[in-house]
């Protein structure tokens, strides 16, 4: 049986308590009769890809560092964790469903390369940066609840309360985020509906991934409907409010 908390010196982070009900969930805690595999691999992956990613963004940010206030990045700190949580949760969740060895899973990840020159623009400044951030944490937050029942027919206690407390750490990175705009940057909120329509602009293109975390929404029955667009105006209205 594998076990993703051990012999694995990759990882900067211990485990915390917040996340913490994935990694008491064994292979013969799964019901894999309801699930299709060919399906679950896709989303597992696919979001521990992303979850990686987050360290990809922090690096790239850090460089930046004087650029940024004190709030803003005990923030991005915090953030950083968070995601590396639901990295190692979702690792776990892969290596169990498919029997997979965890240092294996993280040697594919170690082989990511990001690219940000096409994010560029949105990374400049702490003002239009909180709102790229809380933009991808609400969409992350919002998809996070539909894929519930996805994960719940895995029959694991375990699994479903580590999909709700991922979700509430999304949920928080979009509040905290949104409250940078608002308290920090007052003077530009009259920008953000600007800032969110070249967002939605930038995602209306086909474009690809490249493990920059943010604006990963290219997969189009994922992100179907009205989904981004009814996200960019709930941000409009509470920046303003
Ligand atoms: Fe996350
Ligand atoms: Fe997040």
């Amino acid at each position: 049986m594998v076990d993703t908390m051990k012999g694995d010196a990759s990882n900067r982070f211990e485990v915390r308590s917040a996340c913490r009900t994935i990694f008491d969930v064994r292979p013969g805690d799964l019901d894999l009769s309801g699930s299709d595999r060919a399906e679950l691999h896709e989303y597992i992956w696919d979001t521990a890809e992303t979850e990686y990613d987050a360290r990809f963004l922090f690096a790239y940010l850090q460089k930046m560092r004087p650029h940024f206030s004190d709030r803003f990045w005990r923030y991005l700190e915090n953030w950083r964790d968070d995601e590396e949580q639901h990295y190692l949760g979702f690792r776990h969740l892969y290596c169990i469903v498919f029997d997979y060895e965890p240092a294996e899973f993280d040697r594919k990840m170690s082989g990511r390369s990001p690219d940000f020159s096409d994010l560029a623009p949105f990374l400049e400044d702490e003002f239009t940066l909180s709102t790229v951030i809380a933009f991808d944490e609400l969409v992350t937050t919002r998809v996070y609840k539909k894929e519930y029942a996805l994960y719940d027919r895995l029959g694991a206690a375990g699994v479903s309360q580590f999909l709700r407390d991922v979700a509430r750490d999304e949920a928080a990175h979009y509040r905290d985020a949104l409250a940078i705009v608002r308290e920090c940057h007052a003077d530009r909120l009259h920008e953000v509906r600007a800032v969110l329509d070249k967002i939605l602009e930038k995602e209306s293109i086909k474009r690809e991934y490249r493990s920059t975390f943010l604006l990963d929404h290219t997969d189009s029955d994922l992100y179907s409907g009205n989904l981004l667009e009814d996200c960019a105006h709930l941000i409009c209205r509470q920046a303003m409010n």
